[in-house]
């Protein structure tokens, strides 16, 4: 089965008006002669500016969040799916290690917004991946075992099929030390061949992104291995001429 290689940027708490006009601006144009699909993620409040400047593109909008709610409510301060549906967004990024760690975000929590992100029709990008204190003491497929077997026993078949997984080491993250491409390929390996005890079909199709301190100068040697479809991208994802040149490595 032949993937179609995804690269998507998470801009996390960054950005302005401006910058998401100048960066859209720039991305519109590059985007026709990179052989990859696209996703920016970007902070709620600049979804809706962005998914107009990218509309008749091929690039879509996405967010980073959403409620585990599907029923509007008394929820204060949180955006549910529909929401961000209405404002334009395709994709919404799930279970961040930085919401995992610092927003208190469960398995449980992880697969409620996995959900409700289909129910209102968008697509998660679901993240998983272990620290370097689980690294460091060989837990790392026990931890990746448990995350994915909350997804599978936990969330529909039909948000499987529609899901993309982003395995990101957080020791990667922000840091400058990307995994290697031989690390990033054993993992992605191991992680299709938890889904395909589960089904082999959905793992097959299933888009495996690799993040953590990905770069232009990086990004080939890793998108080399055979179970790496691509990028979920942080830094670099803010600098359109490095988002492009993330991209341009995908061939
Ligand atoms: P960096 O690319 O900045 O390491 O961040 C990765 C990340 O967390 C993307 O979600």
């Amino acid at each position: 089965m032949s993937r179609r290689s995804f690269i998507a940027g998470n801009w996390k708490m960054h950005g302005s008006a401006e910058h998401v006009e100048d960066f859209s601006r720039v991305l519109v144009d590059a985007a026709p002669s990179l052989n990859c699909d696209l996703a920016i993620c970007v902070p709620f409040v600049y979804v809706e500016r962005l998914a107009r400047l990218l509309e008749g593109s091929e690039i879509a909008p996405g967010a980073q969040n959403l409620s585990h709610s599907v029923e509007h409510g008394a929820h204060t301060g949180e955006i549910s799916g529909s929401m961000l549906a209405d404002c334009g967004a395709d994709y919404v990024i799930v279970g961040h290690s930085e919401r995992r760690e610092m927003h208190g975000e469960t398995d449980e929590v992880v697969v409620a917004k996995a959900e409700a992100a289909v129910a209102a029709g968008l697509r998660p990008i679901v993240c998983i991946g272990e620290s370097l204190d689980q690294r460091e003491a060989d837990k790392t497929e026990a931890v990746l075992k448990r995350q994915i077997s909350a997804l599978t026993s936990g969330c529909d078949r039909q948000t499987l099929e529609r899901m993309v997984l982003a395995y990101e080491p957080i020791w990667a993250i922000g840091t400058g030390r990307s995994a290697t491409p031989e690390q990033a390929q054993a993992v992605h390996e191991f992680v299709r061949t938890q889904f395909a005890d589960w089904d082999a079909t959905i793992a097959d199709s299933l888009p495996i992104l690799y993040g953590g301190s990905v770069k232009p100068d990086n990004a080939s040697a890793l998108f080399a291995g055979a179970d790496v479809d691509g990028a979920l991208v942080g830094g670099a994802s803010l600098k359109s001429d490095s988002f492009v040149g993330i991209a341009r490595a995908m061939g």
